[in-house]
């Protein structure tokens, strides 16, 4: 069975960590950000040895996945268009030191993927790959193979499920669905959910209680309840 190409938009810590795993997996992965190729090849060459350094439009016109790895400020940057029919999965996260100290991207009331989504119109996004720390990524795969950890996803578009759920799986996660796209604001900074690479039962646990935490009220306030 032909393997889908996996497109890494985004070279730095998460991005070159997820393609290793992703080279390691056995994928066709590519990766690009906005430097030129000849810049970035000999850091992905020692960082993610296997991975195809490419031009950030090669990648794009290439990959069948892509993977969103860049700061989420910059997500308004990329042009849609060169998106269009691609899975897309969104990892980006606002983070105050890079994308400045007041988030004018996304809010509690729309999350970080639904804007993402809203604004790569003509792609199927699935929020994956944010909530785990890129060193945890890595650590738990190669070191505790036999109790995979939780990774979570949330999509509005049933039909990318199976692709979403294949590859969490083949990268050395368990893949837990949250459901539609919405759901995936659980899964962002400041939620208890975020950072955890923990098995299935613990995730579920901490999901099952995310509403008694700090954030859980700040979302039921902003909303007028819980996400439905
Ligand atoms: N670090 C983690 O553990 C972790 C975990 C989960 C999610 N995340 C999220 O993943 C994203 C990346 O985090 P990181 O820690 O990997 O950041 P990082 O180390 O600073 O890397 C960011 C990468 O994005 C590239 N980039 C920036 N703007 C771009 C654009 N418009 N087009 C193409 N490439 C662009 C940068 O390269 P150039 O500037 O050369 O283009 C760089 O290679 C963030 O949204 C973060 O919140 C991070």
């Amino acid at each position: 069975m032909t393997r889908p190409v996996i497109g890494i938009l985004g070279a730095g810590k998460l991005g070159t960590t997820l393609a290793r795993l992703s080279v390691h997996a056995g994928y066709p992965t590519l990766i690009g950000s906005r430097k030129p190729v000849a810049d970035l090849k000999w850091v992905v060459d020692v960082l993610a040895p296997g991975a195809e350094t490419v031009t950030a439009a090669e990648l794009t016109d290439r990959a069948d996945i892509v993977i969103l790895a860049i700061p989420l400020s910059q997500i308004p940057a990329l042009d849609p268009t060169d998106f269009a029919g691609k899975i897309v999965l969104d990892a980006a996260n606002y983070w105050a030191d890079v994308d400045g100290s007041t988030n004018t991207f996304s809010s509690l009331t729309e999350g970080s993927s639904e804007v993402t989504q809203r604004l790569l119109s003509q792609s199927l996004v699935a929020k994956a790959f944010n909530h785990m720390g890129y060193h945890d990524l890595e650590i738990e795969v190669t070191r505790h193979p036999s109790a995979r950890s939780a990774m979570a996803f949330a999509t509005d578009h049933d039909a990318i499920r199976p692709a979403v759920t294949e590859l969490i799986t083949a990268l050395g996660f368990a893949p837990l669905d949250l459901g539609p796209l919405r759901f995936g604001l659980l899964l962002e900074p400041g939620s208890p959910l975020f950072g955890l690479a923990e098995p299935v039962p613990a995730f579920k646990e901490a999901l099952a209680n995310v509403y008694d935490s700090p954030f859980g009220r700040h979302i039921i306030a902003a909303r007028g309840g819980k996400i439905q």
